[in-house]
This record gives C-alpha cells, sequence and structure tokens, in this order.
C-alpha cells in the first residue's frame, strides 16, 4: 500500500510493542525504514521481537520500562534522545485490562489498569511532548483507544474510563500542541485477537467466535495488515492537517451492535465469574514471571 523507505528518517516508539498489535506496528514501521525503538516490562519478549526486527532488515531496540513509573519514563526519554536524537513519532499502545463485573473491583485492581492506560500514556506522551516544544520539533502520536470511548465498556470500566481521558488527552493537546507542529490522533481496533487480550477478555471462550462476528457487519474480525496501514497513513508525512481525531477500524461494530462485550457477559452466573477470574489471574502470574521491571 505505501511505498518503500516512506517511513526513512522517523523515529518512533511504541510502548507495548513487544507483543500483539505493537509488535505488528512496531515491525512495519521498522520494514517501511524507521528507526524503531518498543519498551514493555517484559525483556525477554521485548528482545525476541527485536531479533525478529532486525532479522527482517530493521531497526529497532528496546527499553524494559514500566510506564506506570514517571521517572522510569523520563530516563528512558533520556537514553533514547541520547541514542540517535529525538524521537519523531510515537504510539501510545501499552494497556492493561481485564473483564470484571464492576461491583467487584478492588480500588487496586481499578488501578492497575487506569495507571498504565491513563496514568501511563500520558506520562509518556508528556516526556516527549516538553522535548519536542523545547527542541521546536514537529511530531505524530497515535493513542491506541477502543470503541468504548463514544458508548462505554460494560465489564470493562476501568479500561473504558482510561481509554476516554486518552481520547480527551487527544483533542486537548490537537488543540494546544498545533501551533508547534505536534499532532495526535486515535485509533479504536474493534475485535483483534491477540494471546494478551484474549486472555484476559475471552478467557473461557464466553464470547463464541460465530456470536461475535454475528455483532461485526463486516461478519469477521480485523486483519493485521489492515491496522499496520492506518498506524503508518497516521505517522507518515502528507497529512499533517489531519489531527484530533479518534479512527474506529472495526468493520462498523460500534455503530451497528455497540462492539462491546455486553451481550455475552451480562447473563454469566457468579461461579462462571469465578472461574474467569481465576483462568486471568494465572495468565497475569504467568506474564510477571516473564518481568525484569
Ligand atoms: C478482578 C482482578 C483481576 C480480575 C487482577 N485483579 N485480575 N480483579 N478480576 N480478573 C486485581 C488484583 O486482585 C489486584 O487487586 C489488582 O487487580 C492488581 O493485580 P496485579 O496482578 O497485582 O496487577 P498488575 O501486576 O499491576 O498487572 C496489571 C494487569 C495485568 C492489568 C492486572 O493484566 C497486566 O499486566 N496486563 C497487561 C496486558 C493486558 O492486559 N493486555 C490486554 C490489553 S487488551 P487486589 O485488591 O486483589 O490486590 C485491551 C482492550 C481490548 O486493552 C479491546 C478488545 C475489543
Ligand atoms: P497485549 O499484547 O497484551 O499488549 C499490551 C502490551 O502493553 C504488552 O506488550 C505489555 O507488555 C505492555 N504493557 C502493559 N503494561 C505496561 C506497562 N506498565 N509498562 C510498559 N508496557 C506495558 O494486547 P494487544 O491486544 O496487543 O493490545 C494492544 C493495544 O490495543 C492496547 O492499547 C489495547 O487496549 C488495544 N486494543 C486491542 C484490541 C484487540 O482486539 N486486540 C482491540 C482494541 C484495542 P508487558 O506486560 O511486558 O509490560
Amino acid at each position: 500500500m505505501f511505498k518503500e523507505n516512506i517511513l526513512s528518517g522517523k523515529r518512533i516508539l511504541v510502548t507495548g510493542g513487544g507483543t500483539g498489535l505493537g509488535k505488528e506496528m512496531a515491525s512495519e514501521y521498522a520494514r517501511l525504514g524507521a528507526q524503531v525503538y518498543i519498551c514493555g516490562r517484559r525483556k525477554s519478549v521485548l528482545d525476541d521481537t527485536v531479533q525478529e526486527i532486525v532479522g527482517a532488515g530493521g531497526e529497532a531496540k528496546a527499553y524494559s520500562c514500566d510506564i506506570r513509573v514517571a521517572d522510569a519514563v523520563d530516563e528512558m526519554i533520556d537514553q533514547i534522545w541520547l541514542d540517535g536524537g529525538p524521537l519523531t513519532g510515537l504510539v501510545n499502545n501499552a494497556a492493561g485490562n481485564f473483564i470484571s463485573p464492576t461491583k467487584d473491583l478492588s480500588i487496586r485492581g481499578f488501578d492497575a489498569i487506569s495507571n498504565i492506560v491513563l496514568r501511563g500514556s500520558f506520562q509518556v506522551t508528556h516526556a516527549c511532548g516538553k522535548r519536542w516544544i523545547d527542541e521546536k520539533i514537529s511530531a505524530s502520536v497515535i493513542s491506541i483507544l477502543t470503541t468504548w470511548v463514544w458508548n462505554g465498556g460494560p465489564y470493562t470500566v476501568p479500561s473504558a474510563m482510561s481509554k476516554a481521558g486518552v481520547n480527551i488527552m487527544t483533542k486537548s493537546l490537537a488543540a494546544e500542541w498545533g501551533k508547534y507542529g505536534i499532532r495526535l490522533n486515535a485509533i479504536s481496533p474493534g475485535p483483534f485477537p491477540t494471546k494478551g487480550a484474549w486472555e484476559r477478555l475471552n478467557p473461557n471462550q464466553s464470547t463464541a467466535e460465530t456470536d461475535s462476528y454475528s455483532a461485526i457487519p463486516m461478519g469477521r474480525n480485523g486483519e493485521m495488515s489492515e491496522l499496520r496501514n492506518l498506524a503508518t497513513f497516521l505517522m507518515a508525512d502528507g497529512c499533517e492537517y489531519l489531527t484530533g481525531q479518534n479512527i474506529a477500524i472495526d468493520g462498523a461494530a460500534h455503530l451497528a451492535t455497540g462492539g462491546n462485550f455486553f451481550p455475552s457477559l451480562d447473563s454469566l452466573s457468579d461461579e462462571t465469574w469465578d472461574e474467569i477470574r481465576e483462568m486471568i489471574r494465572s495468565s497475569n502470574d504467568a506474564d510477571k514471571a516473564n518481568r525484569s521491571v
């Protein structure tokens, strides 16, 4: 879809770029000529992704960084600037999520999600933005949201609230930072199955594929290539006047049927929720065992 090397000269950080959608976008940016940085809490996972990107002829480096920790974010951004100059792009992709009846959430459960999505996305955007403004650098920020920012996310309330906050950050800073040549846009994907998301959002396959397809007018999940193309379009030169927008890529699911998990989760019994909680905890524990920060 794009000319080879369309991103040559770009330096882009993808948070959570070691897995899932972040890995897809980071790999595509590198394939199209960008110097790519990825961060996350599991160094071994990041290193594997860097190895794949470099093996395919791209340029990528990994940083272990927990984006919830402001000082760690600032240190990572300093190191990236020292490594080869300013970034020109940022993708706020890192996130945490799990399905739960809201009445059963503890405040720590709320914080676990909002500190990554809302606070973490702000911290990385702020750390980059203040440097771009000081150094008079134009840049592009993309935040990965969900369509729940428009109509709510029952059973995923901390995520929906936090993504809605990042949506408003996108619009607010598009206006405040437009004069500096910094643009901010967002992508709201519908279902693009990944291990990280499906272990926490569909651990017992309660959203049977055929049921979820019937909720999507196009009758299928998203293809990673479709997401990669949109993420490249928003990062490449040529549409600088496009800012402050949130683009859904969901086969019209949110327009037709809401695009959230409400119908499949609303009738689950307490026993089924107990089982789901245990399944999610064991996925969390397995991932945590690999964390280096
Ligand atoms: C209720 C739960 C819970 C669950 C955890 N908690 N899982 N509460 N139901 N299933 C509670 C814990 O009991 C604890 O509270 C608190 O949350 C913190 O738990 P930790 O395990 O200590 O959290 P932490 O190590 O900070 O890990 C964060 C995480 C984890 C969000 C819980 O899942 C994670 O690291 N996720 C990253 C990857 C991810 O989530 N990817 C999916 C993105 S998909 P107490 O009170 O007991 O101490 C997405 C949208 C997709 O965002 C949209 C699709 C359409
Ligand atoms: P994923 O593979 O679980 O990706 C989440 C990434 O964020 C992981 O690499 C994780 O790495 C990183 N991360 C989490 N907490 C972090 C922290 N505190 N500091 C640094 N990195 C952190 O899930 P995904 O499906 O690809 O999701 C990617 C993005 O797409 C998310 O924003 C999600 O909300 C959004 N999204 C996904 C879908 C979908 O269908 N998949 C739909 C809509 C929106 P570590 O655990 O190693 O830190």
